[in-house]
């Protein structure tokens, strides 16, 4: 296991507040990410997150009013980072159907002691916005793109989207500054798999990163099932059979991507392996949905309604107090207690991910 694996059970860290006075969980971790989703909608109908078949015309998503607003965004994201948040990542949904999201933005990249402000898309709106983005602050974007086979593409995307103005979207990014971009690419068995070598032969020699994502049972919907699931250990030989990698060290504790670099100087890779290497043991990520919850687990099946508090009055200090209380009591490790097999995972009713926020 990459992280060292999960601090025991009787591990002496308790809830509380560690050496330099961080908040930190039962399990010993602190809180160091936010990550905001705007909204619960979005362009593309990836079969592994919205499914077309259930995300139809006339499925309800969240209404304006349900939705926080910047100014409540912003309180919870306040009070967060004087709780010990230094990277904010901006999510959805698709964040950039959200068309004044440069304003959020801009509010946000004020926060003093953010060392992170990113986006992560689907790139087909991107290319217009990235200027904008990155003159209200953004450092820089994640662009899901799963394969560069036209077909396949099609059928990972629902349908919906187009990979030139994806690949367009990637290259903006790049020129407005929005780099080192990284690509997300969510690996299926049969589905995607053949296609991940040409993925990473495209970016190879550029600044893009690619991260191959093993296909996660996030959500009830996805229809997830193992053997669906390419292990990373499976794809790193492919992957060193063609070109040699190495490994290369994290860039900050709780990085969830295994980094590999090429001998051959043609750049950086990595790898998420929730399914078979999870990485709870060092997992400092809050969620804050769009309707205003906050999780503290990707896998959750409730979150705390911090939409109600800042609508009836709660105070910052209440507001802070409300993160920190939620964070104090945390003890999510999913991912590490989640045992192979088909039945565990149905069982929870977990929120799904395009409304936590991936
Ligand atoms: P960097 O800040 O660039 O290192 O990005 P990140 O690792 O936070 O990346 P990103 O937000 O792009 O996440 C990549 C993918 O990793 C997500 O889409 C999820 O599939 C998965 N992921 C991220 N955070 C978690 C987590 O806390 N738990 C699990 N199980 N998976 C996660
Ligand atoms: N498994 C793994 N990754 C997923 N994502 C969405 N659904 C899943 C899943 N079931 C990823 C997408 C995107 C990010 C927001 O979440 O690739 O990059
Ligand atoms: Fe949309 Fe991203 Fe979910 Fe695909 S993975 S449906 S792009 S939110
Ligand atoms: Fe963190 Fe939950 Fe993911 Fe584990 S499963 S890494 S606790 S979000």
């Amino acid at each position: 296991m990459h992280n060292g694996g999960m601090k025991p059970q009787n591990d002496s860290k308790v809830a509380g507040t560690d050496e330099t006075g961080e908040i930190i969980d039962t399990l010993g971790r602190p809180m160091h990410d936010l990550r905001i989703s705007v909204l619960d909608q979005c362009n593309f109908r990836c079969p592994y997150c919205m499914p077309a078949a259930k995300y139809h015309s006339e499925y309800e998503f969240l209404k304006k009013q349900q939705r926080l607003t910047y100014d409540e965004i912003m309180r919870v994201a306040t009070a967060a980072s004087e709780l010990g948040v230094s990277k904010i990542r901006l999510t959805g949904g698709e964040p950039l159907l959200d068309r004044n999201i440069a304003k959020l933005v801009q509010k946000l990249a004020l926060l003093p002691d953010l060392t992170d402000l990113a986006l992560t898309t689907n790139g087909m709106l991107l290319a217009p916005v990235a200027a904008d983005l990155a003159a209200a602050g953004l450092h820089r974007v994640t662009v899901s793109l799963d394969s560069l086979d036209e077909a396949v593409f099609h059928t990972m995307s629902g349908g919906r989207g187009e990979l030139g103005t994806v690949l367009d979207g990637i290259s903006a990014a790049e020129d407005a500054g929005l780099g080192p971009v990284k690509i997300n690419a969510v690996v299926q068995k049969g589905i995607n798999d053949h296609t991940v070598l040409d993925l990473l032969a495209h970016f190879r020699g550029t600044r893009t990163i690619v991260r191959l994502i093993e296909f996660m049972d996030v959500g009830n919907r996805n229809g997830w099932r193992m053997d669906q699931v390419v292990p990373s250990r499976e794809l790193l030989a492919a992957v060193s059979a063609r070109w040699p990698v190495e490994a290369v060290g994290k860039n900050y504790p709780g990085e969830v991507a295994r980094r590999y670099k090429y001998q051959d100087g043609a750049g950086e890779i990595g790898f998420i392996s929730s399914v078979t290497e999870p990485f709870c043991g060092d997992c400092s990520r809050a969620r804050l949905s769009a309707d205003g919850k906050l999780y503290t687990c990707l896998f959750a099946s409730q979150g705390t309604d911090l939409r109600a508090s800042l609508r009836n009055g709660a105070d910052d200090r209440e507001i802070r107090d409300i993160l920190s209380r939620t964070w104090l009591r945390r003890s999510d490790r999913y991912s590490e207690l989640r045992r192979p097999g088909p039945v565990e995972h149905h069982v929870l009713r977990k929120v799904e991910m395009y409304r936590m926020g991936g």
